[in-house]
């Protein structure tokens, strides 16, 4: 297909004819990069400003362009900016729109290109997302422990392999995952830290002969370290080829999403008739078209899979940056919709997880009768020879004869004869039943860590201290 005639307006010089219209739409980026049209302006304007401040664009200039930037924002945000697709991205389609409203807009790219203004628009981006999702993931670590207080006493089989192992309370198991998020918050901290770097003055790959400010744009874009010293690139080749913080920010999201889709999978399962143990509740759950009886967990299912979609993204930008020269390669404007995405789907996915466990409920009967199995006492029985001097290995070796005993007997662990117990090892007391006893299972654990009541009250405790 040919050209058009029409030449491109921001780049067209040296061209004989425009690109054609296949090529048009397969390089536009402005229906997904118009995302960034509050950081593309935020960017501009703090550039202007530095471009007067060096004397490179008069004072008149400049406030024609920050209040036709303002002008331009609010027509984006009413809704009434037309998107230019011919205009390929949202930097051209903003600069273009300036350009009606003021002259001077014919000063704004001076100094500037677009390589540095959008690893520049991506960082004010990533902070931003860095931000929202922090916020995020601390509602749900409230809502969890919330859930983990109200259901302290409330114990449940911890499972290894899936089978019953040990004894825990509920509260344990949540604070586990509480445990998780706060490292995700931690990792989305890191990442604000790390894209909190001002790129802008790096150019298209060499800076620029111009004698800009790099330190004045810095401090107007909020690109400052704790004692307010501006934060810049040091190598402009660098600067524009750099997609790292979106990387770091995809694997945020993914292992975040890791995270969500392990407390998901539990949900399911907690909430199958064959476990019984939690309740999710009507408004995050979904019907059967065919069958009647039916309510699916449709809110995890889908926070389940999400969290591959997430991991998708990550794998994405890795595979498009690993065999790119530097510096920058049109490839890289593929490297937005996963990092948009993945803030959408975690966003959204921290969002619903929260809200459906805070409408969820125990069910304290299910609970207790599967954790009065009594083999999850076994270990106990082990540590209760162990303490009467027997090594682990041998105290091991009893017990696991005592099960089968049982199985053969077709009798729960703590039903057995006393006859039969005592005779196989002179380590086994009359008192040996007292270990089949939850309440002091429980008790006996209250070293750091561990499932022991005071020991999650600590930690409940923590957790809120921290939300403050
Ligand atoms: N839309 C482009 C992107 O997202 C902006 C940078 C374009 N630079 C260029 N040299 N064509 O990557």
């Amino acid at each position: 297909m040919a050209g058009t005639d029409k030449k491109q307006a921001t780049w067209g010089g040296r061209f004989r004819e425009g690109p054609s219209p296949l090529m048009a739409r397969f390089s536009e980026s402005v229906s997904f990069d118009r995302e960034l049209a509050r950081f593309d302006i935020q960017g501009s304007t703090a550039h202007a400003k530095m471009l007067a401040h060096v004397g490179l664009i008069s004072h008149e200039d400049r406030d024609a362009i920050v209040q036709g930037l303002a002008a331009v924002l609010c027509d984006i945000e009413a809704g009434r900016f037309e998107w230019k697709e011919e205009l390929e991205d949202v930097h051209m389609n903003i600069e273009q729109a300036l350009s009606v409203k003021v002259p001077a807009a014919a000063r704004l790219h001076t100094a500037r290109s677009r390589n540095d203004q959008v690893a520049t628009d991506m960082r004010l981006y990533l902070r931003d997302a860095c931000m929202q999702i922090m916020a995020y993931v601390e509602a749900l670590i409230a809502v969890l422990v919330d859930f983990a207080d109200a259901n302290k006493d409330t114990l449940v089989p911890g499972y290894t392999h899936l089978q019953r192992a040990q004894p825990v309370s509920v509260a344990h198991h949540f604070l586990a995952y509480v445990e998780m998020f706060a490292r995700d918050r931690q990792r989305f901290a890191q990442v604000f830290e790390e894209v909190n770097v001002c790129p802008l003055g790096s150019g298209a790959i060499a800076g620029s002969t111009l004698p800009i400010d790099r330190e004045f744009v810095a401090r107007e874009l909020g690109f400052v370290d704790a004692e307010g010293k501006p934060r810049f690139t040091q190598n402009s080749m660098d600067a524009v080829a750099d997609r790292d913080g979106f990387i770091d920010f995809a694997h945020a999201c993914a292992l975040c999403g890791v995270h969500m889709s392990r407390v998901a999978e539990d949900m399911i399962l907690w909430n199958s008739a064959e476990f019984g143990f939690i309740l999710l509740p009507d408004a995050y759950t979904t019907g059967s078209s065919l069958m009647p009886q039916k309510k699916n967990p449709d809110s995890m299912e889908l926070v389940r899979g999400k969290s591959a979609r997430l991991q998708g993204n990550l794998h994405s930008l890795y595979a498009m940056v690993k065999g790119l020269p530097l510096t920058y390669n049109r490839d890289l404007q593929e490297d937005k919709p996963p990092v948009f995405d993945s803030m959408r789907q975690t966003a959204a996915c921290l969002q619903v997880l929260a809200a459906a466990l805070k409408g969820a409920k125990m069910s304290p009967a299910r609970c207790a009768s599967a954790v009065a199995d009594p083999l999850l006492l076994a270990t106990d029985l082990a540590d209760y020879l162990v303490k009467k001097g027997v090594p682990f290995r041998k105290a091991h070796h009893i017990v696991g004869a005592l099960v089968a005993m049982a199985e053969d007997m077709a009798l729960p662990l703590d039903k057995l004869p006393d006859a039969e117990v005592l005779a196989l090892d002179p380590a086994l007391g009359s008192d040996w039943r007292e270990v089949f006893d939850l309440k002091r299972a429980i008790a006996a654990r209250e070293r750091p860590g561990m499932p022991g009541s005071a020991q999650v009250a600590e930690r409940i405790k923590y957790w809120r201290s921290r939300a403050k």
